[in-house]
């Protein structure tokens, strides 16, 4: 596996990046830190996380030099409307004058209500706009923009009208929600497709699946490693696997070469466990034509 992949943009995103996702305040900054300091040069968080400011604690704290870090945030569903306030605000919290990639987080804009709603009152096509306008205006301050949670019919809808083609769709995506026509379809726009819960999230069945473990074995790794190394040897694929826990953030990183038919066996393992670990409970994602209801 290649330790980077080239987005549309020419830039080089690292494969392997440190997912933040349920990384809680008060154990975020130190994984950020550590990660970096034990060679980890790309981060991932979201405003919705709720932990920017803590990752930026963690890349500060860490000593390495904001060059060498490629960062990803996400605008979140509520902040739609205001896509140039959210940008200010999450530079402000992580501490930076500059994103290496912003996402749409989802094709799902939503109120500020709690629980949030469905907002009927915007469209989604119309943040991208907003994001594609930042992203020209701006270059000093976003250096890719792209997309997370876009199925292949979202992304038709988004390249209609785009004038700005997504550097990544960000995505689950391990054994048990293969999602390959999406990598696909992503492929063949020359986006580059970033896989997380590669583990498939918490207290995940794929850390005991035989075929895992067969793996491990074989290469004499943890089953973590095939899991996270299936994604990172796929072309045109970057990957996020999460831990707070430093002797897991350090093994994670080491990824192992798997043959096409290693390849081909973990893939097959969704005919016989299929699940997803981002479910959205929240009912209004069925009345925007959220696009994996029909999965759920
Ligand atoms: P923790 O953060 O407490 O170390 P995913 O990346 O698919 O979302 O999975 C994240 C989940 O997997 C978290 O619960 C994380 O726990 C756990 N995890 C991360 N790395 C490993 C590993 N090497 N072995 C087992 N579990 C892991």
């Amino acid at each position: 596996a290649s330790t980077s992949v080239k987005l549309n943009t020419g830039a080089e995103m690292p494969t392997v990046g440190l997912g933040t996702w349920k990384s809680a305040p008060g154990a975020v900054e130190h994984a950020v830190e550590y990660a970096l300091k034990n060679g980890y040069k790309h981060i991932d968080t979201a405003a919705a996380y709720k932990n920017e400011s803590e990752v930026g604690q963690g890349i500060a704290a860490s000593g390495v030099p904001r060059g060498s870090i490629f960062l990803t945030t996400k605008l979140d569903n509520p902040d739609q409307k205001e896509a140039a306030q959210a940008l200010e605000s999450s530079l402000k919290n992580l501490g930076t004058d500059y994103l290496d990639l912003w996402l749409m987080h989802w094709p799902a804009p939503m109120t500020k209500d709690t629980p949030a709603l469905a907002d009927k009152t915007h469209d989604w096509l119309d943040t991208w706009k907003d994001m594609e306008k930042l992203f020209k205006a701006h270059p000093d301050k976003l250096k890719a923009i792209g997309v997370s949670n876009f199925s292949v019919e979202f992304l038709e809808r988004l390249l209609a009208v785009a004038t700005v083609v997504p550097a990544v769709n960000q995505i689950e995506m391990h054994p048990s929600c293969p999602a390959e026509d999406v990598l696909e379809f992503c492929r063949s726009k020359g986006i580059v497709v970033t896989a997380y819960s590669p583990l498939g999230s918490d207290n995940s069945p794929l850390l005991t699946n035989e075929i895992v473990k067969k793996l491990a074995d074989k290469y004499s790794v943890q089953p973590a490693n095939i899991l996270i190394s299936l994604q990172a040897n796929k072309p045109g694929v970057t990957v996020l696997p999460k831990s707070v826990t430093n002797s897991r953030i350090l093994s994670n990183a080491n990824i192992v070469d798997l043959t096409e038919e290693e390849i081909a066996e973990l893939q097959a393992i969704d005919k016989m466990q299929h699940f997803r670990a981002c479910h959205p409970s929240w009912t209004g994602w069925g009345s925007l034509g959220f696009p994996d209801c029909k999965d759920l």
